[in-house]
């Protein structure tokens, strides 16, 4: 059985207005264990949406309209957020949220941060001396300098160590799959690896095996996924290989992507850089045909009406009925 599977995943907000924005349309995919899937696509693309709709954690304004997913045969639809939290969070699946190490809770110490973590699972068995050995442990294989990182406020710190200390507090109860969000923007340069080589690290220990990765920075994930899934405005328009999707996409969004990637590529400068003409549709109605026609430079009249489902195109999966 598949780890984790995505079944026509539709999600929308509801804004204090009444008008309802469809942020994620029609998502589906499954993981095996083991599995390091990426997803991409620009900015508002619906990717942090998504990963709320994955782990279940439906807090107003953001609803499920349909769908399902499931960890290991579980539903996680239509349960109380509470419920998750205690039963799924930080155990079963771990989220990583986009920005989580500016919002370290700035009035306690990384330690104690921690500790609430293992103590809220731990039903009494472990004294509190036995459970902060257990996180020297665990940070001891972050190469940070352990005892002044947990005996620090979140401030003191720098970006990368908070980012670590992030990643060390969300996987601390060892969960089968990590959902990582932008994981490393916001970073410097040098900072991003080392935050890279620390996940990397962790799975190589096998403190979890599976993972989906989420960035707008498609070359990223070049090094570090199995497979690829590209999102745009709300809809996940190609999935395949990591090797299909850099070296071979078939989706002209796609495609565009890698065109822009390429142009960024020193041995590419003397090209013209390649942008996107135009901006993603409104997703506050319903949009008839291709998301992507206005934007796209092998539109056909067909593809303004035609809506486009996910279809196989060898063994890759392409919302595009042109993609051949
Ligand atoms: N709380 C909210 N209420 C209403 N609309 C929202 C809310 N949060 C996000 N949206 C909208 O949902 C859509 C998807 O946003 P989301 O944050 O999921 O995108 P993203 O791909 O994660 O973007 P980024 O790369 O900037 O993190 C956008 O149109 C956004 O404006
Ligand atoms: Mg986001």
């Amino acid at each position: 059985m598949a780890t984790f599977e995505v079944e026509n995943l539709s999600l929308h907000y509801l804004t204090r207005f009444g008008q309802k924005i469809h942020a994620v349309t029609d998502v589906s995919f499954t993981m095996e264990k083991g599995e390091i899937l990426g997803i991409a696509g620009e900015s508002g693309c619906g990717k942090s949406t998504l990963v709320n709709g994955l782990m279940g954690l439906f807090i107003p304004p953001l609803h499920l309209t349909s769908g399902d997913v499931r960890v290991a045969g579980e539903s996680l639809m239509n349960r109380d957020p509470k419920d998750i939290r205690e039963n799924v969070l930080s155990q079963k699946v771990s989220m990583i949220p986009q920005g989580a190490f500016n919002a370290l809770n700035p009035t306690r110490k990384v330690k104690d941060i921690a500790f609430d973590v293992i103590h809220a699972h731990d039903h009494g068995e472990h004294t509190k001396k036995e459970i902060y050995e257990r996180l020297e442990d665990r940070f001891d294989l972050f190469g940070m300098d352990t005892q002044r990182v947990l005996n620090s406020y979140p401030i003191e710190l720098t970006a990368g160590e908070r980012q670590r200390s992030v990643i060390g507090i969300s996987t601390l109860l060892n969960p089968q799959m990590v959902i990582a969000d932008e994981p490393t923007s916001a970073l410097d340069v040098t900072t991003q690896k080392i935050v890279i080589r620390m996940i990397f690290d962790l799975l190589e220990k096998g403190i979890f095996n599976t993972m989906i990765f989420i960035t707008h920075e498609l070359p990223l994930l070049r090094h570090v996924a199995d497979r690829i899934a590209i999102m745009y405005a709300g809809e996940f328009v190609e999935v395949g290989t990591t090797d299909q999707i850099v070296f071979d996409p078939r989706h002209p969004y796609t495609q565009a992507l890698m065109g822009s990637v390429l142009s960024t590529n020193p041995e590419q400068k003397n090209k013209k850089p390649f942008t996107i003409e135009g901006a993603p549709p409104s997703l506050t109605q319903a949009i008839p045909g291709c998301r992507f026609a206005e934007r796209c430079p092998k539109v056909r009249p067909e593809c303004k009406v035609n809506i486009q489902s996910m279809r196989m195109v060898g063994d890759r999966q392409v919302r595009c009925d042109y993609a051949e």
